[in-house]
């Protein structure tokens, strides 16, 4: 089967700093792996390299069977592609709705023609309204987004990243920042993820990585220091040295 995802024996250096060093991974449909590892041990960046957010330095990246190793975010976003960031990304003063219609407006290829306003469009309403639901978060929708629970705020960017109906889904630590009586919708929401998408998840939860992944791909240095299903993770020596002892 081909991969969603592919990513073939990326590099990145920073001037002297070498932070990804030959990795390669594959996603498949429906799959639900996650990238773990050591704080700086490059996660990020290979999320931002995947993105194209950042170019490597060599190797490629592929989608669908696609080179997209010189395509521009907007096209790889256009090939499938979706992910949520570290740090939140929302704008504060928009109310949930209008910002996942602005990201449907967008999704469709409206954005940018400014004699169209989205209110001309009210399936697009409907759509971003039932998204909402489907995320928890349907009595929140006419709240500025600054007034919401740091977890509900993470929601909101799953929804921004759902819009775009992605066939691949990457998640840079969605649990970062929540507190423990948010935890639980969040990851009911993971949970809930529609079975065809392929995620690939970075998270320092080890509680959320042992109950979401099946797979799991250990980062080290800026590469993988292992790969494995998760208790095959659990008992590598190697994993327990570099991260999962401390
Ligand atoms: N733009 C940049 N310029 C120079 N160095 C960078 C840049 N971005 C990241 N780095 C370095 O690359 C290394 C990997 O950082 P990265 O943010 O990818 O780690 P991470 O695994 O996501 O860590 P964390 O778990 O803390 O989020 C770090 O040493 C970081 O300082
Ligand atoms: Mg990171």
């Amino acid at each position: 089967m081909t991969a969603l995802l592919e990513v073939r024996s990326l590099d990145k250096r920073f001037g002297g700093l070498h932070v990804t060093r030959a990795v390669s991974l594959t996603l498949a449909a429906g799959e639900r792996v996650a990238l773990i590892g050591p704080n700086g041990a490059g996660k990020t960046t290979l999320v931002n390299q995947v993105s194209g957010v950042i170019a490597p330095s060599a190797g490629s990246i592929h989608l669908g069977g696609e080179d997209v190793t010189r395509r521009s975010q907007a096209e790889r976003v256009r090939r499938g592609l979706a992910r949520t960031f570290q740090i939140t990304t929302l704008a504060p003063h928009l109310a949930v709705q209008r910002q996942v219609e602005l990201a449907l407006f967008e999704r469709e290829g409206l954005a940018g023609h400014a004699w169209r306003s989205i209110d001309g469009y009210p399936v697009l309403a409907e759509e971003a309204g039932a998204l909402l639901v489907q995320l928890g978060l349907g009595d929140r929708a006419g709240w500025p987004t600054e007034r919401l629970a740091y977890g509900e705020q993470r929601l909101v960017e799953l929804a921004l990243a759902l819009a775009l109906r992605p066939k691949v889904l990457l998640l840079d630590e969605p649990m970062a920042g929540v507190p423990r009586s948010d935890a639980a919708r969040l990851l009911a929401a993971l949970d809930a993820l529609p079975g065809d998408l392929a995620v690939l998840v970075i998270e320092h939860d080890m509680d959320l990585v042992f109950r979401f992944a099946r797979r799991i791909v250990v980062l080290a240095d800026g590469a993988v220091l292992a790969e494995g299903n998760p208790d095959a993770i659990r008992a590598n020596p190697d994993v327990r040295a570099a991260y999962l002892g401390h």
